[in-house]
Parts: C-alpha cells; sequence; structure tokens
C-alpha cells in the first residue's frame, strides 16, 4: 500500500527523542532517583549511558539526513540547565548549542521540547508539578533557553513546552508508575492545574523575546472507544475520557479556563489571562500510540481502559493506525496545525515496524484528504533508547542500538521509511 502523495509542501519528515532517554548520565532528576530505586525499573536497568546522544550526537543527525528525514525533535534536560534553584548552567547550555547548531547543520529543523518528563531533583523535593512555585520556575527556565537558542546558529523557531503532560499526571499521581508514585485524585488534578499555569507562564516569557517563534505542547491523544456500543455507562466513561484526557488540557491552553474534575477530586475554575490576547498554542504536536478501550466499573473511579483486541506491538499496545484517522480530525477542531510528534513502537525483532511505518503514514495521508492540516511526522524513534519504567528492554529504534559497542545499526524499517520520504 503506497502512500497518496498529497503531503504538503514543507512537510516535516523525521525523528524524535528526549534528553532524559537517550543522553546518559544526567544530573540529578526525579527519573535519575527513580531509576535508582530498587523495583521502579521493570528489567532492572538505568539511562545512566543511554546511547551517549550527549557526545554522540552528529552520529546521530548524519543518520537522520541518511534517512532523509528534515526535522529532528529533541528536549533540553532542565536538570541540566538549573542544576540548582536559580542557578544556570552556562556551559550546559553552550553543549545544547553546539548540539542543536549540528542538528542544524545536517539539514535538520530542530523541534526542542523544554521539558520531557524528568524535573531537577531540588524541585521535585519542592513538590514537583504541584510545587507552590512550579509555573514561575518553568517559566523563567524556558524564557532563559528559548533566548539563547532562538538566537543564529541553533534559531530554533519551533517549540514545545511540555510532553505529554497528563500522561506524566496519569502515571505520577493516579497509577504511582513514575515519580512522584503516589495515587491521589487530588494531587493528580492539581497537578494538571499547575502545568496549565505554567506552560502559560512559559508563553509569556517566550512571547516577549519577540520573532516568529511557534509555541506547543506534545499532547498523547488517545482514540477511547467504549467496549460495548449499546452501553451507555461505557459509552460516558470513553467520552469521559475522550474529553478529559485528550481535550481538556489543549482547551485551557486555547482559551484559559483551567478547571479539572475527576471521581473523587475537583480544582475549582480558573480563568488565566492568554498572552498578548491570544491562544497559547500555535501549532498542536500529537503523540499518537493506538486507541483504548473504555469500560465502565462498579467502584470509585468508576472506569477503566483497556488494549483492543488487534496486533500487539512488544509491549502489548495495540496497533491501531484507522483511529489516526479521527485522533487526527478530532484535534483539527481546535484549528491549529498539527504535527505528528510521536508515533511507533517496541519491536526488537524489527517485523513489525515497515508495514506500522506504512499504515500510519497512510492514515495521516488520510487525514489530509479529510481536512486535517498536517504539518509533519516524526517517528519515535531513531535509536532504541531508555523507555522509563519498562528500561532498555523495549527497542523503538529504526536504529539499533549496541548498549554494549555504542555501534548504531539502522535496521530494515529505516530503508522502509527512507524510501518512503524518498518517494514523496
Ligand atoms: C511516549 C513518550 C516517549 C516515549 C514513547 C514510547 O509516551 O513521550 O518519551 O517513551 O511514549
Amino acid at each position: 500500500m503506497a502512500p497518496r502523495k498529497n503531503f504538503p509542501e514543507g512537510f516535516f519528515w523525521g525523528v524524535g527523542h528526549s534528553a532524559f532517554q537517550v543522553e546518559g548520565s544526567p544530573r540529578d532528576s526525579d527519573w535519575r532517583e527513580w531509576t535508582h530505586t530498587k523495583g521502579k525499573i521493570a528489567d532492572g536497568t538505568d539511562a545512566e549511558k543511554a546511547t551517549d546522544f550527549w557526545n554522540r550526537y552528529e552520529e546521530d543527525f548524519v543518520l537522520a539526513r541518511e534517512l532523509g528525514a528534515n526535522c529532528f525533535r529533541l528536549s533540553i534536560a532542565w536538570e541540566r540547565i538549573e542544576p540548582e534553584a536559580g542557578c544556570y548552567d552556562e556551559e550546559a547550555l553552550d553543549h545544547y548549542i553546539k548540539i542543536v547548531a549540528s542538528c542544524r547543520a545536517h539539514g535538520l529543523e530542530p523541534v526542542v521540547t523544554l521539558h520531557h518528563f524528568a524535573l531537577p531533583l531540588w524541585l521535585a523535593r519542592e513538590g514537583g508539578l504541584c510545587a507552590e512555585g512550579f509555573a514561575e520556575r518553568f517559566g523563567a527556565y524556558a524564557g532563559r533557553v528559548v533566548a539563547r537558542l532562538m538566537q543564529s546558529p541553533t534559531s530554533v523557531r519551533w517549540w514545545m513546552t511540555f510532553n505529554e503532560p497528563l500522561v506524566m499526571v496519569n502515571m505520577g499521581y493516579l497509577i504511582a508508575e513514575w515519580p512522584p508514585g503516589l495515587k491521589s485524585p487530588a494531587l493528580a488534578m492539581k497537578a494538571a492545574k499547575n502545568l496549565v499555569r505554567a506552560h502559560f507562564q512559559a508563553v509569556e516569557k517566550i512571547r516577549a523575546l519577540g520573532g516568529d517563534l511557534q509555541v506547543s505542547i506534545a499532547q498523547h491523544w488517545r482514540d477511547f472507544q467504549p467496549r460495548r456500543f449499546w452501553n451507555p455507562l461505557d459509552y460516558a466513561a470513553a467520552a469521559y475520557l475522550n474529553h478529559v484526557f485528550n481535550r481538556n488540557f489543549v482547551k485551557a491552553l486555547m482559551t484559559g479556563r483551567n478547571s479539572w474534575w475527576m471521581p473523587g477530586a475537583r480544582e475549582r475554575l480558573e480563568i488565566l489571562v492568554l498572552p498578548q490576547g491570544r491562544p497559547t498554542l500555535d501549532y498542536l504536536g500529537i503523540n499518537y500510540y493506538g486507541r483504548m478501550i473504555a469500560v465502565s466499573t462498579a467502584r470509585a473511579p468508576f472506569l477503566t481502559v483497556e488494549e483492543g483486541p488487534g496486533p500487539k506491538t512488544d509491549l502489548g499496545w495495540e496497533i491501531c493506525a484507522p483511529s489516526l484517522v479521527k485522533v487526527l480530525k478530532d484535534a483539527s477542531r481546535f484549528g491549529l496545525p498539527l504535527l505528528i510528534s510521536e508515533n511507533g513502537l517496541a519491536d526488537a525483532a524489527d517485523t513489525k515496524r515497515g508495514d506500522f511505518l506504512r499504515r500510519h503514514i497512510e492514515a495521516a495521508s488520510e487525514a489530509i484528504a479529510l481536512g486535517a492540516n498536517v504539518i509533519g511526522y516524526l517517528h519515535w524513534s531513531l535509536t532504541d533508547n531508555f523507555e522509563w519504567a519498562f528500561g532498555l528492554t523495549p527497542r523503538f529504534g529504526l536504529v539499533a542500538y549496541n548498549y554494549d559497542t555504542a555501534k548504531r545499526r539502522p535496521r530494515d524499517s529505516f530503508n522502509v521509511y527512507r524510501q518512503m520520504i524518498e518517494d514523496e
């Protein structure tokens, strides 16, 4: 199945990754502490070395170029830039400038995420996402980084404040599988509200810098479907999840209406002032990994989710390309350009990735045909990397990484993607 050739001029074809997952030897962060706490990482590994991107970034940019990519999404480790409250490490920032300048020099448009899951440890100790000064602290850090990286030679134009804010809230404050390891609906709702505020603070600082900067978040967007279509409670569960998990955060960023509710917790509505009177998103990043089946339950929180019946990745996540069309159509309602900022799978044997790529890119093409303004597709990920609570075992890379020798070896699917990009 060849994808239709309706991708617009200047479409971003690329890959993405995040600092903590690839750089190695991170400074003290909540995630670093978590990986060193017994029993938290399924395979007992950590991210101390990861793929040594901090030193070997050039090798990865060369590979991305060979792939034919014109775009690369990466993130900045806050804990490197501000290792202690209010103390900024200029050397770390200079090193990022080297990395991102090299990205550009290889013909890759950088998309830079300011926060991708890990927090400086000092901030985690202050209460992390729920800390009193969290929003202001993030705004200050963001403003500082953007002020430097928007200048030549990096000239970064495409920014993301947060990666998957609600995944962080869910995993850290409801499911307890990520730091800070809590199960508290009240704190979860407080964290969500604080993340919205922090985004506003950052956008305020960024807009004050002038320049033609594009700011977004990467929103993990699932297609929640009721298990039994005829059951109104399953239906309500799916509708609630589509609202709270997919749309509510984006809606708050567009309108300034910041209110959070889940069974057992509620944060009162606050109305935030839109910086420069405009919605705080210039485009929207969509991280797409599949649909989820919603089921109502008798006890609080009165719903649960499960995987659909289709074929699975190595992590047991269902592969479901058709839902990407639906997600892009749904997300289009905000009227923003959409960047598919993540899409990929754990597939160590690389037997499914080629077909996965074809089907998902075909789905993106279909959504475009239906009117969605999709501006790019960034596959997750270029190389294998540290997959959070699962450790180093899952293999998400188009390029296999050998953790003993640091060798990078393109898998067959690398050529599938390369060919698809070339055919466009
Ligand atoms: C996303 C994360 C990313 C990676 C992929 C597999 O939720 O943003 O860091 O772990 O899943």
